[in-house]
């Protein structure tokens, strides 16, 4: 039988230990002991694509000079959680609906409206924000002057996110009314996010974790949802201090409900809501 049809040895819980080091230590992500058998699955099957039949091998080549921050590239890719869909949370994206409606009803919006999503994965948290935020401009008949910058780890994920092409199943949990406005059918029967959208949106890698690398930009709300859960308590604190410093006066940060627990900052007010968990600059 050749090597390719072999199982693997198991994954040994030093193994095991040794993985969720490194990618603690490289990403922020904490791997818990029920990631072990996923972790397991996609390391063997990459170690088979290159013929190699030693985890302890693998993972040499993996932290081991350029060539292993290469390959590095490729299984984070794979063992990165990378689950997603459109408006996830549509209270969260509600808010950031009412909240920009609110300032052009103001005439308060003086520059451009600047959104990051971070940890965007694929694409659709990024699409959904540019959905209610387009509705906004083309309520009021106003040029869409808004970006969206999206930033995820995974090069995968950007490419997918980039090209803005859709499943019908991934598609689903949009309105009908969004989906006609906002998306058309392409000749292979899935789904394309139109350009006017696309072209507002622009996705970049970045760790979130080296976050004095991020643009030194102050922006009107940074989302950031199913990221920070996964990162210890003080990182996710660190995280969350350097948003504060990206946010505009007035600004706006959307975490996922139930992400952020004991963070205070003197410049940021919660706001009071059961459906959203949502920090105002001031
Ligand atoms: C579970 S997905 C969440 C996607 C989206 N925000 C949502 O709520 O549907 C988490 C994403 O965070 C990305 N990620 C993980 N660690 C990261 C890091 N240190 N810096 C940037 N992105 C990271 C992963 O690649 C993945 O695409």
């Amino acid at each position: 039988m050749g090597w390719s049809l072999r199982t693997l040895p198991t994954l040994t819980l030093e193994q095991f230990a040794q993985w969720c080091k490194l990618l603690e230590e490289r990403t922020g992500m904490q791997l818990v002991p029920q990631h072990k058998a996923l972790l397991e699955s996609q390391i063997s099957s990459r170690m088979r694509e290159l013929g190699l039949d030693d985890y302890d091998r693998y993972y040499q080549q993996v932290t081991n000079g350029a060539a292993g921050m290469l390959e590095w590239t490729v299984i984070i890719d794979r063992i990165a959680v990378k689950e997603t869909s459109f408006f996830r949370h549509r209270p969260s994206l509600e808010y950031v609906r009412n909240y920009l409606q609110h300032k052009i009803n103001n005439q308060s919006l003086a520059q451009s409206f600047d959104v990051w999503s971070v940890g965007c994965a694929s694409g659709e948290e990024a699409y959904s924000l540019a959905m209610v935020i387009n509705d906004c401009f083309e309520l009021a008949a106003l040029n869409p002057y808004y970006g969206i910058t999206a930033f995820d780890l995974s090069m995968s994920a950007l490419a997918t996110a980039r090209k803005g092409r859709y499943a019908k199943r991934k598609i689903e949990t949009v309105k009908a009314e969004e989906f006609k406005r906002y998306t058309k059918q392409t000749t292979d029967g899935n789904y394309e996010i139109v350009s006017r959208l696309r072209e507002r949106v622009c996705f970049t890698q970045a760790n979130i974790i080296n976050h004095s690398n991020l643009p030194g930009v102050k922006v009107d709300v940074i989302f950031c949802q199913n990221l920070l859960v996964y990162f210890r308590r003080w990182l996710r604190r660190d995280i969350l201090n350097a948003f504060t410093d990206h946010l505009k006066p007035g600004g706006i940060l959307v975490t996922g409900l139930g992400e952020v627990t004991e963070w205070e900052h003197p410049k940021m007010q919660r706001v009071s809501a059961d459906e959203v968990q949502i920090y105002v600059h001031e």
